[in-house]
């Protein structure tokens, strides 16, 4: 069976988690041998800046910066070399995709992860982002493995008690959850993830629990052969800008 090659990090709502999950995906999954490239699709470049911290210990993951491509999603940043030598292309949406924009990242994903924080403000825009997926003709046409990830979770708060009622309302897996803890923006600051820093038991745990995470997204069949990349329809300054980062 292909695998699940590329997986794609999505939600309306700013600040949720996206860029965290993101990293921790990408370090996880290259700490497990994997070839990564990690895509930043965020004008804000918060992966890329992740990808410029990491330390030259840890397993490269390749950035394709997306963010500085004009017109990146119309032109197949997907399909840049870069992401096509890794195993796996884990991509970083901004939080702001335009309609249009959005058709062309649902065809050029396998796997959909969508963080959810316990918010009641986050919930709702999770519940309106859904249904706007599941809807969206381009979803329709070619559905494909949606999980939610519930993050920053303060285990046996009142508020973890309220998404855990949202979530089994909700028609979508709960496919992983993580906790709220300072261990993110300390693996951050040297471009890792919880993966490479855990030491106490709690974040070995977590550790644990973004393997399993990285498990279930195997166990999900990769729907499309990625493209072979037509260099004649890449930009001569998406060329340059992918054999930069190379
Ligand atoms: N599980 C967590 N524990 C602690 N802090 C977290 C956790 N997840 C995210 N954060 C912190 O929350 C903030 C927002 O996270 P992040 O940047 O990943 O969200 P985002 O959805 O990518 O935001 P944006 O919409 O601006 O791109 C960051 O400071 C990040 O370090
Ligand atoms: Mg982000």
């Amino acid at each position: 069976m292909e695998v699940a090659r590329r997986i794609l990090i999505i939600n309306g709502k700013g600040g949720c988690g996206k860029t965290t999950i993101a990293t921790n995906l990408a370090a996880t999954l290259a700490a497990g041998g994997e070839s990564i490239a990690l895509i930043d699709h965020d004008h804000q470049a918060s992966a890329a800046d992740w990808v410029d911290l990491r330390s030259p210990k840890l397993p490269r993951i390749h950035l394709v910066p997306a963010h500085q491509m004009a017109s990146a999603y119309p032109n197949h940043a997907l399909h840049l070399p870069m992401s096509q030598r890794a195993h796996r292309v884990v991509i970083d949406a901004a939080s702001a995709v335009h309609h249009g924009n959005m058709e062309t990242l649902l065809r050029q994903a396998d796997v959909l992860l969508i963080p959810i924080m316990p918010s009641s403000i986050d919930t709702r825009a999770v519940s309106k982002f859904v249904t706007d997926l599941l809807t969206h003709k381009a979803y329709r046409k070619r559905p494909l493995p949606l999980g939610i990830i519930a993050n920053r979770v303060q285990p046996g708060s009142q508020a973890e008690e309220k998404l855990d009622h949202f979530l089994r309302c909700l028609d979508v897996p709960n496919v992983a959850r993580f906790a709220d803890l300072p261990a993110y923006c300390d693996a951050a600051e040297q471009g890792g993830g919880i993966v490479d820093i855990a030491k106490t038991d709690v974040e070995l745990e977590e550790a644990a629990e973004w393997r399993r995470l990285a498990r279930w997204i195997d166990e999900q069949p990769g729907l499309t052969t990625m493209r072979r990349a037509n260099p004649l329809r890449a930009s001569i300054k998406e060329r340059v800008a992918a054999q930069r980062v190379g």
